[in-house]
């Protein structure tokens, strides 16, 4: 039954098998590479990066934004508060076709030594109000992250939009988050501030003025997640379908964390480290629509 031959063959045929599978694998990654390669510089994100100290978990800080008058004034206040931070990598997302000049030039100019710059447009049907805002930005940097981050880099990962005020102590309170802490936050929901209701060290209930019921009914601004937790969950994601303006904070949360597991950070959440300041919209009554000045200014 058993020819000489046929034994050949099946000493042979598993080699053969294995040096197929091994050059098809290399041709793939090289392949792969070369497409790494052939992406237009412009695609690629801007920015730089300092080994940090490894130590100390890295705060990611990540900041949708827009051009508008004053959006200059609002990413300097923020660059001013951030540059004094160790192990801080802010990412800044704008909601542009391509990164702009001011903000790669206060970028630059900032003085922070760790932070990427990205964009991506906010497509025509959801620029309307009454819609959520910032979307598409703060999924590019989780993208960024998943992307460029693994479980070596200690971190953690918070949302800072460009209209709010951050005392220091907020980045220190969060820093050694575990999964997700929360925290008060100023001036925001119709009321001087918001909080999550702690008893015995576990959140417990909300107080807050507007829809109570919401399973995390928090602001943007008002809780951290560690990094090994966006990583573990590679879908979660903030949400187009359905998701209200003011639901996108419960609806991203209830896709990684329970109620029962947030760490209450700020002394059990009764110090307010965080404040919704919302600069006012500049008044531009007497700007003429062509430029009567002899130079062309950025404001
Ligand atoms: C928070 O509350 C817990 C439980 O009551 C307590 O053990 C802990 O010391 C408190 N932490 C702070 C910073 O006040």
């Amino acid at each position: 039954m058993k020819s000489p031959a046929c034994g050949r063959f099946f000493l042979v045929f598993p080699w053969i098998l294995i040096v197929i599978i091994v050059v098809d694998v290399d041709v793939r990654r090289r392949s792969k590479s070369d497409q790494r390669r052939s992406v237009s510089p412009s695609l690629l994100p801007g920015g730089k990066e300092v080994s940090p100290n490894p130590s100390l978990p890295t705060v990611y800080a990540i900041t949708p934004t827009y051009s508008r008058a004053v959006q200059k004034a609002e990413l300097t206040r923020l660059a001013n508060t951030f540059r004094h931070l160790e192990n801080f990598h802010w990412i800044v997302v704008e909601d542009s076709p391509s990164r702009t000049p001011l903000v790669s030039q206060l970028l630059s100019r900032s003085g922070l030594r760790s932070y990427t710059h990205l964009h991506v447009l906010t497509p025509r049907r959801y620029r309307r109000s009454g819609l959520p805002r910032a979307t598409e930005q703060r999924n590019q940097a989780l993208g960024w992250i998943r992307q460029n981050r693994s479980p070596r880099h200690p971190g953690v990962v918070f949302f800072a939009d460009d209209d709010n005020t951050y005392s220091l102590e907020l980045f220190e309170e969060m820093r050694l988050t575990r999964k997700v802490s929360v925290w008060p936050v100023g001036l925001v929901g119709g009321r001087r501030y918001e909080r999550p209701l702690v008893e015995d060290g576990h959140v417990v209930g909300w107080y807050t003025g507007w829809r109570p019921d919401r399973p995390f009914a928090i602001d943007m601004a008002g809780f951290a997640v560690n990094l090994q937790v966006i990583l573990s969950n590679p879908k979660a994601v903030f949400k187009r379908g359905g998701s209200q303006p003011g639901m996108q904070e419960s609806d991203f949360l209830k896709q990684i964390t329970t109620v029962q597991e947030l760490e209450p950070k700020a002394a059990n959440c009764t110090k307010v480290l965080v404040w919704h300041t919302r600069t006012e919209k500049a008044n531009l009554a007497f700007e003429p629509k062509h430029s009567q000045d002899v130079i062309d200014i950025e404001v």
